[in-house]
């Protein structure tokens, strides 16, 4: 590693102070923990913050050096203003192979003025359609807003600004698969989706509004590192407690959500949710099994 200058240093120090002083983890530098993906040029560093932009010859993508077990991931997003219509900006994590899990925040644009809807999914061994749609209690194209994975053994917590908006839990016991033996990796791209995003399909990108936008700062990994060289299994074995070894995230106060948290996600569900496959009788004649315990 190469001895850094004393400047950033002392700006690495003033930040550190900072964030120490509102009391929230440090978040890394977008550099430290991801690299582009792919469109390398559809890229703009503006000191802390990262633009990936969408025009009509590419959208734009990134991903997380390494993959992870267990823990929790955060990105602060701020997205397309004006008029979003086709666009999709997602943020998610996957593991790879054809029995891949997979976790997803799809945030849905729409034309000026009417409102993103957010699409969340989750695959187990492959199988997603787990769709959820919401829209969101406030614009998320006027500031940046936290999204948030917190992954045990146990759940599954999508969270919006510390508001949990899904939660999957472990029903192993019902003979359900649970993610929990595969790292994944942490990408977020913005791509051009004009023939299902918006109102069905409906409304397409209008390019005349490009190049679209979507901002992203407050990167945070507090979760356990699984080095490609090791085998899934050891992997999973490295990242679960046991005898001294204790994670934060096996703590039993994280096995489910709070009472605090149950009435938020219950608000949630009640005043913002607008599409949930659980309740989606013509696509799934006999309710999935994980949705009775979804219903509180
Ligand atoms: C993309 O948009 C620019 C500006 O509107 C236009 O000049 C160019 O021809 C377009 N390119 C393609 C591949 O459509
Ligand atoms: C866009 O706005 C329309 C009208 O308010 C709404 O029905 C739709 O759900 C919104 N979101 C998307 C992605 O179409």
């Amino acid at each position: 590693m190469a001895v850094p200058s004393v400047l950033p240093l002392l700006f690495g120090f003033l930040a550190f102070s900072v964030v120490v002083f509102v009391g929230s983890a440090s978040s890394s530098k977008f550099t430290e923990l991801f690299q582009p993906g792919w469109a390398f040029d559809h890229f703009l560093y503006e000191g802390e913050l990262l633009k990936l932009k969408l025009d009509n010859y590419s959208g734009a993508g990134f991903s997380s050096k390494s993959k992870y077990m267990f823990g929790k991931v955060s990105i602060q997003i701020k997205l397309v203003e004006g008029d979003s219509a086709g666009t999709v900006t997602a943020f998610y994590m996957s593991s790879d192979g054809p029995n891949h899990n997979e976790f997803d925040f799809e945030f849905l644009g729409n034309t000026t003025g009417e409102p993103y809807l957010v699409q969340t999914n989750i695959y187990v061994n492959g199988v997603g359609n787990r769709e959820q749609r919401l829209n969101l209690w406030f614009d998320p194209t006027k500031d940046f807003h936290s999204y948030t994975f917190m992954w045990n053994q146990r759940q599954v917590v999508f969270l919006v600004d510390e508001t949990p908006v899904r939660v999957h839990t472990n029903m192993e016991k019902h003979g359900l698969p649970f993610p929990k033996d595969q790292p994944m990796g942490v990408y977020s791209s913005i791509w051009n989706a004009d023939d299902w995003a918006t109102q069905g399909g409906r409304v397409k990108t209008d390019w005349s509004h490009a190049p679209f936008i979507a901002s992203y700062k407050g990167f945070e990994i507090d979760a356990c590192e699984c080095p490609i060289a090791v085998a899934a299994d050891d992997n999973a074995k490295r990242c679960s407690s046991s005898g001294e070894k204790r994670y934060w995230w096996d703590e039993p106060t994280l096995a489910e959500l709070n009472l605090h948290q149950s009435h938020q996600l219950l608000w949630v569900r009640a005043n913002h949710m607008v599409y949930d496959y659980c309740t989606d009788s013509a696509r799934f004649p006999a309710t999935p099994v994980e949705c009775q315990h979804h219903r509180h």
